[in-house]
Protein backbone atom coordinates (compact mmCIF):
# COMPACT_ATOMS: atom_id res chain seq x y z
CA UNK A 1 0.00 0.00 0.00
CA UNK A 2 1.55 3.18 -1.08
CA UNK A 3 -1.32 5.94 0.51
CA UNK A 4 -2.09 4.87 3.87
CA UNK A 5 -5.02 6.86 6.32
CA UNK A 6 -2.71 9.57 6.88
CA UNK A 7 -1.71 10.66 3.97
CA UNK A 8 -5.37 10.48 2.19
CA UNK A 9 -6.41 12.93 4.69
CA UNK A 10 -3.60 15.16 4.21
CA UNK A 11 -4.12 14.86 0.33
CA UNK A 12 -7.68 15.70 0.41
CA UNK A 13 -7.44 18.62 3.38
CA UNK A 14 -4.40 20.27 2.24
CA UNK A 15 -3.44 22.63 -0.80
CA UNK A 16 -0.83 20.53 -3.26
CA UNK A 17 1.86 21.42 -5.22
CA UNK A 18 2.23 19.68 -9.11
CA UNK A 19 5.01 19.87 -11.10
CA UNK A 20 5.51 19.16 -14.68
CA UNK A 21 8.12 19.34 -17.21
CA UNK A 22 7.74 20.53 -21.06
CA UNK A 23 9.54 18.40 -23.98
CA UNK A 24 12.08 21.33 -24.02
CA UNK A 25 12.54 20.06 -19.61
CA UNK A 26 11.40 23.28 -18.34
CA UNK A 27 9.76 22.72 -15.12
CA UNK A 28 6.13 24.06 -14.16
CA UNK A 29 4.50 23.69 -10.80
CA UNK A 30 0.96 24.85 -9.61
CA UNK A 31 -0.84 24.84 -6.68
CA UNK A 32 -4.12 22.75 -6.90
CA UNK A 33 -7.22 22.21 -4.58
CA UNK A 34 -9.26 19.52 -6.33
CA UNK A 35 -7.18 16.36 -5.35
CA UNK A 36 -8.71 13.45 -3.41
CA UNK A 37 -6.78 10.12 -2.98
CA UNK A 38 -9.43 7.51 -5.02
CA UNK A 39 -7.62 4.38 -3.22
CA UNK A 40 -4.59 3.14 -1.99
CA UNK A 41 -1.79 4.30 -4.87
CA UNK A 42 -4.45 7.01 -7.40
CA UNK A 43 -5.32 10.19 -6.47
CA UNK A 44 -8.08 11.93 -8.59
CA UNK A 45 -7.27 15.55 -9.64
CA UNK A 46 -10.05 18.11 -10.74
CA UNK A 47 -8.53 20.34 -13.76
CA UNK A 48 -10.11 23.29 -14.02
CA UNK A 49 -8.05 25.81 -15.30
CA UNK A 50 -4.62 23.71 -15.84
CA UNK A 51 -2.68 25.32 -18.57
CA UNK A 52 0.82 24.80 -18.69
CA UNK A 53 0.38 21.54 -16.45
CA UNK A 54 -2.17 19.87 -19.14
CA UNK A 55 0.03 20.59 -21.86
CA UNK A 56 2.80 19.26 -20.24
CA UNK A 57 1.50 16.39 -19.24
CA UNK A 58 -0.18 15.41 -22.91
CA UNK A 59 3.50 15.12 -23.41
CA UNK A 60 5.44 14.10 -21.09
CA UNK A 61 2.63 12.21 -18.38
CA UNK A 62 4.57 11.80 -15.66
CA UNK A 63 3.95 13.88 -12.40
CA UNK A 64 5.53 14.89 -8.90
CA UNK A 65 3.13 15.99 -6.40
CA UNK A 66 3.94 17.88 -2.74
CA UNK A 67 1.42 18.78 -0.18
CA UNK A 68 1.14 22.20 0.90
CA UNK A 69 1.68 21.43 4.48
CA UNK A 70 5.11 19.31 3.60
CA UNK A 71 6.57 20.18 7.37
CA UNK A 72 3.68 17.84 8.58
CA UNK A 73 3.56 15.82 5.33
CA UNK A 74 7.00 15.66 4.20
CA UNK A 75 6.80 12.95 0.77
CA UNK A 76 7.00 14.02 -2.52
CA UNK A 77 5.07 11.54 -4.63
CA UNK A 78 5.95 10.68 -8.35
CA UNK A 79 3.89 8.38 -10.87
CA UNK A 80 2.03 8.79 -14.02
CA UNK A 81 -1.60 9.98 -15.04
CA UNK A 82 -4.34 9.40 -17.53
CA UNK A 83 -6.77 12.23 -18.18
CA UNK A 84 -10.07 11.77 -18.74
CA UNK A 85 -12.37 14.20 -20.88
CA UNK A 86 -15.53 12.06 -20.54
CA UNK A 87 -16.66 8.68 -18.62
CA UNK A 88 -16.54 7.69 -14.81
CA UNK A 89 -13.43 9.57 -13.61
CA UNK A 90 -15.05 12.71 -15.79
CA UNK A 91 -18.35 12.70 -14.27
CA UNK A 92 -17.06 12.55 -10.57
CA UNK A 93 -14.86 15.34 -10.79
CA UNK A 94 -17.48 17.39 -12.31
CA UNK A 95 -20.15 16.57 -9.84
CA UNK A 96 -17.33 17.22 -6.76
CA UNK A 97 -16.20 20.83 -8.29
CA UNK A 98 -20.01 21.31 -8.85
CA UNK A 99 -21.19 20.64 -5.46
CA UNK A 100 -17.96 23.28 -4.25
CA UNK A 101 -18.56 25.87 -6.49
CA UNK A 102 -21.97 25.69 -9.52
CA UNK A 103 -19.97 27.56 -11.94
CA UNK A 104 -17.10 25.34 -12.62
CA UNK A 105 -16.55 23.24 -15.03
CA UNK A 106 -13.95 20.90 -15.44
CA UNK A 107 -11.73 20.31 -18.24
CA UNK A 108 -11.23 17.28 -17.43
CA UNK A 109 -10.46 14.41 -15.00
CA UNK A 110 -6.40 13.50 -13.96
CA UNK A 111 -5.68 9.88 -12.21
CA UNK A 112 -2.42 10.16 -10.42
CA UNK A 113 -1.06 6.82 -10.13
CA UNK A 114 1.77 7.21 -7.27
CA UNK A 115 4.64 4.56 -8.00
CA UNK A 116 6.72 6.18 -5.72
CA UNK A 117 7.30 8.02 -2.38
CA UNK A 118 10.52 9.90 -1.44
CA UNK A 119 11.50 11.46 1.93
CA UNK A 120 11.68 15.81 2.25
CA UNK A 121 12.54 15.09 5.81
CA UNK A 122 15.10 17.51 6.41
CA UNK A 123 18.19 15.21 7.78
CA UNK A 124 19.44 12.13 6.66
CA UNK A 125 16.21 10.70 5.60
CA UNK A 126 15.85 13.88 2.92
CA UNK A 127 15.93 12.52 -0.61
CA UNK A 128 15.44 8.30 0.40
CA UNK A 129 13.14 6.69 -1.13
CA UNK A 130 10.53 5.65 1.36
CA UNK A 131 7.65 3.28 -0.78
C1 LIG B 1 -5.30 28.15 -4.08
C2 LIG B 1 -5.39 27.68 -5.51
C3 LIG B 1 -6.07 26.50 -5.79
C4 LIG B 1 -6.19 26.05 -7.11
N1 LIG B 1 -6.85 24.88 -7.36
C5 LIG B 1 -6.98 24.44 -8.64
C6 LIG B 1 -7.66 23.22 -8.93
O1 LIG B 1 -8.15 22.51 -8.05
N2 LIG B 1 -7.76 22.84 -10.23
C7 LIG B 1 -7.22 23.58 -11.25
O2 LIG B 1 -7.35 23.19 -12.41
N3 LIG B 1 -6.54 24.73 -11.01
C8 LIG B 1 -6.41 25.17 -9.74
N4 LIG B 1 -5.73 26.34 -9.49
C9 LIG B 1 -5.15 27.06 -10.63
C10 LIG B 1 -3.77 26.52 -10.99
O3 LIG B 1 -2.90 26.63 -9.88
C11 LIG B 1 -3.12 27.33 -12.17
O4 LIG B 1 -3.55 28.64 -12.15
C12 LIG B 1 -3.41 26.73 -13.52
O5 LIG B 1 -2.96 25.39 -13.54
C13 LIG B 1 -2.70 27.47 -14.66
O6 LIG B 1 -1.30 27.33 -14.53
P1 LIG B 1 -0.45 26.45 -15.57
O7 LIG B 1 -0.56 27.15 -16.92
O8 LIG B 1 0.95 26.50 -15.06
O9 LIG B 1 -1.02 25.06 -15.60
C14 LIG B 1 -5.60 26.81 -8.18
C15 LIG B 1 -4.90 27.97 -7.87
C16 LIG B 1 -4.80 28.41 -6.57
C17 LIG B 1 -4.05 29.69 -6.28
Amino acid sequence: MLLNDEIKEAIEKNLVFLATSSVEGIPNVVPVGFARPLDDNKILIADNYLKKTRKNLDINPKLSLIISDAKNYPYQFKGTVEIFESGEYFEEVTEWAQNVMTELEPKSAIVFTVEDIYSVKPGPEAGKLIK
